[in-house]
C-alpha cells in the first residue's frame, strides 16, 4: 500500500532538501555567545579556515561565501578577464543552472561547452575546444572548470584530474573544481583531498558545505594564493561578505573537527548504493549513469513516475523524458530508501511493465 502524502519526513528531490547536521547546529549555537569581530575577523572563522588547512594539507587561502553558485561565479570571475573562456562540460552546473551568473561576475565571460560521457570532460573535447580557434575573434580560452562530484554523480578519479590538469598546463588554462559535492567525491574515492585537488593541478576549490549539512554557505579555497589577489573585494561587492560571518564558518568547524563531513558524506553514498540495488531488477527501471556518490538516476515509465508523485514523493526528473534524478542526503534513512524503492516496485507491477 502506498502511504499518503503527507507522511514523508525525507525526500529525494535534493540533498538541499536536508537541514541541519548535529554538529553544524551545535557549533551554531556554540557561537553564538557574546559579541565576535564583524566580517570574518572572528575566532570560528580563523579556526575553520585553519581545519580547511589542515584538511588540504596546505597553506590555501579560504573565504566564506553565501552559497555555491557565487563560490563559482566570483572564483571564475578572479581567474578571467571579459574576453576571456571557461570551458566546462555541457551540464556543468555553472552552465546550466547559475542563470549566468559566472558571466555576469565576470563582466562577460563567455562558457565553451565540453562533451564527455557520464558528466565527465572528455580529454580529446577538451583538447579540440581549447584549440579550436586562436584568433583575437574568438574568446581566448582561460579556465576548465570541472565538477566534483559530477552533475549525473560519477566522480572523477585522481588520474581523471591529473589528465584534465596537464591538458590545461599545456594550453594555459587555469584548473577550477565546483565542488558542491565534494564530500561525496571524497568519501566515495576514499583518498586524501589534497590527492584529489592541488597535488592533482586543482588551483581553486569551491567546496559545498550545504549539501553536506551546513545551513548555509560554501567555502572557497585557493590552493594557488596568487589568485586570490583582492578577492575579498569581489566578496564584497558581490554582497557575498556576511558581517556576521561566524554564523557561516561555525558549522564547518563543526563539521571538520572530528570528521563529521566525511561521515556524512559516506552515509549519503551508502544510501544512494542501497537505493541501487534495491532497484535492480524492477520491470521498467533503467539505470543511466554509474552510481558513485550520492545519487542514483534512473529512467522510470511515464506512470510510474505520476504514481510516485501522487503518492507524495518529491524528485527532479530533468533529463529527458523519464530521467529520475533520486538524491539521497546526510539523514537519508534505510528505511527512507526501502519505501520508496518499495513504492517503484509495486507501481511497476501494478502498471505491468515490460
Ligand atoms: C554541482 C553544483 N554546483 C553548485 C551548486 C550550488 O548552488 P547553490 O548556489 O544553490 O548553492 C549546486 C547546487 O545544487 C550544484 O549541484
Amino acid at each position: 500500500m502506498l502511504k499518503k502524502p503527507h507522511d514523508r519526513a525525507r525526500q529525494f528531490a535534493s540533498d538541499n532538501y536536508a537541514g541541519i547536521c548535529p554538529e553544524a547546529m551545535d557549533a551554531i549555537i556554540a557561537a553564538n555567545v557574546d559579541h565576535a569581530s564583524a566580517y570574518g575577523n572572528d575566532a570560528w572563522t580563523s579556526k575553520a579556515a585553519d581545519l580547511i588547512r589542515e584538511t588540504f594539507e596546505t597553506d590555501c587561502e579560504v573565504f566564506f561565501v553565501f552559497n555555491g553558485t557565487a563560490a563559482n561565479s566570483l572564483v571564475l570571475a578572479s581567474l578571467c578577464q571579459s574576453y576571456h573562456s571557461i570551458l566546462c562540460h555541457e551540464l556543468a552546473h555553472i552552465e546550466t543552472d547559475e542563470c549566468g551568473a559566472p558571466e555576469f561576475f565576470s563582466n562577460g565571460t563567455k562558457l565553451l561547452q565540453v562533451r564527455g560521457e557520464n558528466g565527465k570532460i572528455d580529454l580529446k573535447a577538451l583538447e579540440q575546444t581549447a584549440t579550436k580557434r586562436t584568433d583575437v575573434h574568438f574568446p581566448k580560452p582561460r579556465v576548465v572548470s570541472l565538477t566534483q562530484a559530477t552533475e549525473v554523480g560519477t566522480v572523477y578519479g585522481v588520474d581523471e584530474v591529473r589528465a584534465i590538469s596537464e591538458i590545461a598546463k599545456v594550453y594555459g588554462l587555469h584548473v577550477h573544481m565546483d565542488g558542491a559535492r565534494f564530500a561525496n567525491a571524497v568519501a566515495s574515492l576514499s583518498v586524501a583531498p589534497s590527492e584529489i585537488t592541488w597535488k592533482a593541478g586543482v588551483e581553486a576549490l569551491c567546496f559545498g558545505g550545504t549539501k553536506n549539512g551546513t545551513h548555509v554557505g560554501d567555502a572557497v579555497v585557493f590552493f594557488n594564493r596568487e589568485l586570490a589577489y583582492e578577492f575579498e573585494y569581489r566578496c564584497k561587492q558581490a554582497g557575498q561578505l556576511c558581517s556576521k560571518m561566524r554564523f557561516i564558518s561555525a558549522p564547518w568547524v563543526g563539521l571538520l573537527q572530528d570528521g563529521a563531513w566525511l561521515r556524512y558524506a559516506g552515509h549519503a553514498n551508502e544510501m544512494a548504493r542501497l537505493l541501487e540495488s534495491s532497484l535492480q531488477n524492477i520491470p521498467g527501471v533503467r539505470k543511466l549513469y554509474p552510481s558513485q556518490a550520492n545519487s542514483v538516476f534512473v529512467e522510470l515509465p511515464p506512470p510510474v513516475i505520476d504514481g510516485l508523485r501522487a503518492a507524495g514523493w518529491q524528485f527532479y526528473t530533468f533529463i529527458g523524458t523519464g530521467g529520475c534524478r533520486l538524491m539521497c542526503a546526510w539523514d537519508t534513512q534505510p528505511e527512507d530508501v526501502r519505501q520508496l524503492a518499495d513504492d517503484i516496485r509495486l507501481l511497476s507491477t501494478r502498471f505491468d511493465l515490460p
